[in-house]
């Protein structure tokens, strides 16, 4: 499954999308947003791991892909170093030599505005540099079983380093009797990821890199009993959006899944390629051009006749998943059929405004409202049962809608996915907290590290070829904004 998927769908579906889950959020994050708009507020640490430096530098930890910025000053003036910051290009140029140092790529233009340049360089400067310090760090923490509540004894751990994208290393243990583990030992200049495999179900957490002055990294893997039965999935709210572009219809489905027990749903049935399936995705017949927007990845899913499905595990608690399609649009009438998977509570369609008529069974309403400037036919339903089936008619072409302003989509995008996290680690740490925790510094401080680190591992993915660049840059505007909010709440 490496196919890149394409769709002709347009951004503006997507923040639609968000918009309608977030409406208010929305306003509440407007208001917010004009009390504090950069990331001044930023340590120059911060900045320092924000604005990738630490996939590249130590500070006294010794030479990775580039030179060890200690005692940098002592080889260029506080200007210079800026210039280093801001853009190495300018370093270049003055000097004619590209790389600078030998033994070393040249370093990419990292954009970083002067302020923040400021910030960093006075950071790089700042930090204490101890004689002889462990050249190593450690990850270590414990292995928790939510189902039963206690710690998880026995339970097999693989790391696995990296090197940019290239695994190095892999080391197994497993945990002692109170669930807990270490790795010891580990090199400052590698990336590492942590994966479990227990009772069939797996569990990755993001890739993780040691910040300048960390030595340890202490991370709690919540783990949960599986069960083959999908009794407790099932769907808060359902959004489709349809869209109108050249000879064809652009559908987006937004799904929030609920999955309300307390073990990890594992799939039930076996597919073709002997993975389970654990999410069923109906789409009408005829859709292409399948897009993964959030949360599911392509590797991860199996064509059905029915549509598609999911093979990763459904963790307690909800799982948003976003996706596009496109169908054959029709100059006369067009109909596509929507079959509901799972008990619903909430579904929602919206047709862009038609020049005539839009017929639709199984949903009810169809009245025009504005969404951010734009006309839609909206119809709704509640409690739906698994096997209903939404019949959509459409009768004329309809008109295309113009795209909303950018100013616009980047407000919308920033409340995307907000809370909505990718990582086993946080995405637990949620769970266990219960939604937004308490507004304790330190666990907001935690919360923005994380967030950093899934900015870092979002990079990743990008540089990796994973996720196209507008998908990227809007993920990652709006992972920022998520960082500034946290910070407004220290
Ligand atoms: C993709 C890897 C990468 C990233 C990210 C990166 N750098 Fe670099 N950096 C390098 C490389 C490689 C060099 C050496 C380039 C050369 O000699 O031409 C370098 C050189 C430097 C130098 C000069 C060091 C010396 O001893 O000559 C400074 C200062 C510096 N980087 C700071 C930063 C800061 C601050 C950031 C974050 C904003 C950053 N770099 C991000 C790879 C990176």
């Amino acid at each position: 499954m490496q196919t890149i998927y394409k769709s002709n769908f347009s951004i503006f579906i997507i923040v639609l999308i968000t918009f309608l889950c977030c409406q208010l959020s929305f306003q509440h994050e407007v208001k917010a947003q004009g009390q504090d708009p950069s990331m001044a507020s930023l340590s120059g640490e911060e900045l320092f791991i924000e604005n990738r430096c630490v996939r590249c530098h130590t500070i006294g930890r010794g030479k990775f892909v580039g030179p060890d910025l200690a005692n940098v000053n002592n080889k260029y003036t506080e200007e210079e170093i800026i210039k280093w910051i801001e853009n190495p290009q300018q370093i270049y140029q003055s000097s004619g030599k590209m790389p600078f140092n030998e033994g070393y790529p040249p370093m990419p233009p990292m954009n970083v505005p002067p302020a923040q340049a400021q910030a960093i360089k006075d950071y790089i400067l700042s930090v204490d540099i101890p004689e002889g310090s462990s050249k190593t760090g450690s990850i270590s923490g414990q292995v928790l079983n939510k189902t039963s509540e206690g710690p998880a004894p026995g339970v097999e751990l693989t790391l696995t380093s990296y090197m940019g994208d290239r695994p190095t290393d892999e080391k197994t243990i497993k945990s002692d009797d109170q669930g807990n583990f270490s790795f010891d030992n580990l090199n400052w200049d590698r990336s590492y990821q942590i994966a479990i495999n227990f009772k069939g179900a797996q569990y990755a957490t993001d890739k993780m890199v040691f910040f300048p002055n960390e030595e340890t990294k202490i991370l709690n893997l919540p783990i949960f009993e599986p069960t083959v039965e999908e009794d407790d999935i099932s769907v808060v709210e359902s959004h489709m959006i349809v869209q109108a572009g050249d000879g064809v219809l652009s559908v987006a489905d937004l799904t929030l899944f609920d999955n309300s027990g307390d073990k990890i749903y594992v799939g039930g049935k076996e597919l073709n390629d002997g993975r389970k399936e654990s999410l069923r995705f109906n789409t009408p017949k005829g859709a292409q051009s399948l897009n993964f927007i959030h949360g599911i990845n392509p590797d991860d899913i199996v064509q059905t006749a029915y549509g598609f499905a999911d093979t990763t595990s459904i963790m307690p608690g909800q799982k948003r998943v976003v996706y596009t399609y496109d169908l054959p649009l029709s100059s006369g009438s067009t109909k596509f059929d929507k079959t509901i998977d799972y008990p619903t509570s909430s579904f929602l369609l919206l047709i862009s405004d038609l020049e005539r008529t839009a017929e639709v069974k199984g949903l009810t309403g169809g009245e025009s409202v504005q969404i951010q400037g734009e006309s839609f036919l909206k119809w709704t339903a509640t409690d739906l049962e698994p096997g209903q089936q939404i019949k959509v008619e459409l009768k004329t072409p309809i008109a295309k809608i113009e795209y909303i302003k950018w100013g616009a989509i980047l407000l919308l995008l920033l409340i995307v996915i907000v809370g909505v996290v990718y990582s086993l680690v946080s995405n637990n740490k949620t769970i266990a907290n219960n939604q937004f925790e308490e507004d304790r510094v330190e666990d907001l401080k935690e919360k923005r590290i994380e967030l950093l680190k899934e900015i870092a591992s979002l990079d990743d993915s990008f540089e990796a070829g994973q996720i196209d660049e507008q998908k990227y840059r809007n993920i990652r505007e709006m992972k920022k904004e998520e960082v500034k909010k946290v910070t407004r709440r220290l």
